[in-house]
């Protein structure tokens, strides 16, 4: 069954009628209706509406219901649902829809959470119960939670209805979901994962993958790893609780999804299941051959799995980069763009390459990019090294004051960051990349964060949530 694609075969019938479009989009499938157009070959003509035969996603009976149903079975999910929003929106249908019948309820979510999360928490008004995550201390990676740390927060969080985990982190470490769902079951919390950075895994490791290892709300986020078009997401569920996450995800999605989004995640799933096999190896070829470039290189380096500690793996999509000589990661990246490489993202420390099957598929791609690692190497061989000291391992929690909802409530008003000692944050503030928010709305703004958040900028780094150099707190 997996070599079917019904979205798609349901857009080629449609476009097989040659009907003429009184429709929506405006463009009505023309090409010359927009130049950008002449680039996408037959966008024009795919990207379509709900017309005869092509379903709907908000109440799916036909091919968007089968692609979503063969999805499902691809990944050993009970249901699949597609999201065009991104696994953003996943994860604020995941959120609300595991706490949205438990007023006042808590829900314990490990510090790396995407800033998704704080929208999901601010709209289902529950309590957020944060937990710090591990760091590995010889290299200040943010490693995540462990048994232990949920152990205990689930035991002193009778209020708890809800854990959510980041499964993989955008630095590509795996913390031990098995374990971390073993206690959400005995706690009886609904489990909600985060797999953005992890949509490959119910095809290159299936016993790793979040949904066949029983999560109820997994959201994966196809337009990073399985080659659909961006905003391409889906949110999983298992079964086990009935949490009907279709009554938020309604609410929250467009009524107008584009269908050549949808299309991309039908094709991908159906290209993906006849060359499993195939990808697999090529991912596996492509670190093997990284590695190796690396080898030869004297100052880039790469992270390995068995250098992580205990209870850690990594995922095999991630090639995290470091300087032997100290160098940032800003450093890092500025020589791979000079070598003709454009990273992922990179921080104060790291660089981070997102590897592809796709990377393979490319004629003379594989060596092209080891040819661009020695490259940078020799330009960093020559740079001074820059290092940023930014101790985010032994920096406490902020303290929350009001709920992210109470906060979103009130009237703001903007102060310069240095003049915010003392006061609660009415929004996030977020380093970008990686995205994830050092403070969010209803936290207490502390000196320790202004020093932190002034050496990053002072570094060089950019920080999301910064208007002219005010941050929004409340009034
Ligand atoms: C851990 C994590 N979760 C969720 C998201 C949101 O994914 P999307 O961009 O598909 O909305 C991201 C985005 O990078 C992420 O890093």
């Amino acid at each position: 069954m997996q070599h079917k694609t019904p979205l798609v075969q349901a857009i080629q019938a449609y476009l097989a009628k040659g009907r003429n479009r009184q429709h929506m989009p405006g463009h009505k499938g023309q090409a010359q209706a927009n130049p950008l157009f002449a680039h996408w070959g037959d966008l024009a003509a795919w990207d379509l509406t709900e017309a005869e035969g092509l379903d709907d996603l908000h109440a799916p009976d036909g091919p968007i219901r089968q692609a979503a149903e063969l999805l499902a079975q691809a990944v050993g999910a009970r249901q699949a649902y597609l999201l065009v929003n991104g696994a953003s929106v996943g994860i604020l249908a995941a959120i609300l829809a595991a706490t949205a019948q438990s007023p006042d309820c808590a829900i314990l979510l490990p510090r790396n959470a995407h800033r998704a999360c704080w929208s999901g928490l601010a709209l289902a008004d529950c309590r957020p119960v944060w937990l710090p995550v591990e760091y590995d201390r010889p290299t200040g990676l943010p490693l995540g939670l462990t048994p232990a740390q949920l152990q205990q927060a689930a035991a002193q969080t009778p209020a708890a209805k809800a854990a959510f985990f980041v499964y993989p982190s955008y630095y590509g470490v795996c913390v031990q979901l098995p374990e971390l769902l073993a206690i959400c079951r005995q706690y009886e919390l609904i489990s909600i994962v985060d797999e953005a950075h992890g949509a490959h895994l119910p095809f290159t490791a299936p016993k790793l993958a979040a949904a066949r290892l029983g999560a109820d709300l997994v959201i994966d986020s196809w337009h990073k790893s399985m080659g659909s078009l961006g905003q391409t997401a889906v949110l999983l569920t298992n079964g086990q609780a009935d949490l009907q996450p279709e009554r938020w995800l309604t609410m929250l999605q467009t009524s107008s999804p584009s269908y050549p989004l949808l299309a991309s995640l039908d094709a991908a799933r159906a290209d993906w299941c006849a060359k499993q096999a195939e990808r697999r190896q090529a991912l596996a070829q492509e670190r093997e051959l990284l590695t190796e470039a690396l080898q030869k290189c004297q100052v880039l380096q790469i992270l390995q799995p068995t250098e992580l500690p205990d209870g850690f793996g990594y995922d095999e999509t991630k090639a995290l980069l470091h300087s032997a000589a100290g160098h940032s990661g800003w450093q890092l990246a500025q020589a791979l763009r000079q070598a003709g490489l454009e990273p992922e993202f990179a921080d104060w420390r790291w660089v981070l390459l997102l590897l592809s099957f796709a990377d393979c598929q490319q004629p003379g791609g594989l060596p092209a990019l080891s040819k661009a690692l020695q490259q940078a190497d020799a330009v960093l061989q020559q740079t001074p090294a820059q290092p940023v000291q930014l101790p985010m391992d032994s920096l406490p929690l902020p303290r929350q004051q009001l709920t992210p909802a109470e906060a979103m409530r009130q009237p703001v008003r903007m102060l310069p960051l240095a003049q915010t000692a003392g006061q609660v944050a009415a929004g996030l503030l977020t380093p970008y990349p990686p995205g994830i928010p050092w403070l969010g709305p209803g936290e207490l703004i502390e000196p320790w964060l202004i020093e932190a958040a002034e050496t990053l900028l002072q570094a060089g780094g950019r920080l999301q949530g910064l208007t002219d150099g005010c941050l929004p707190v409340l009034a």
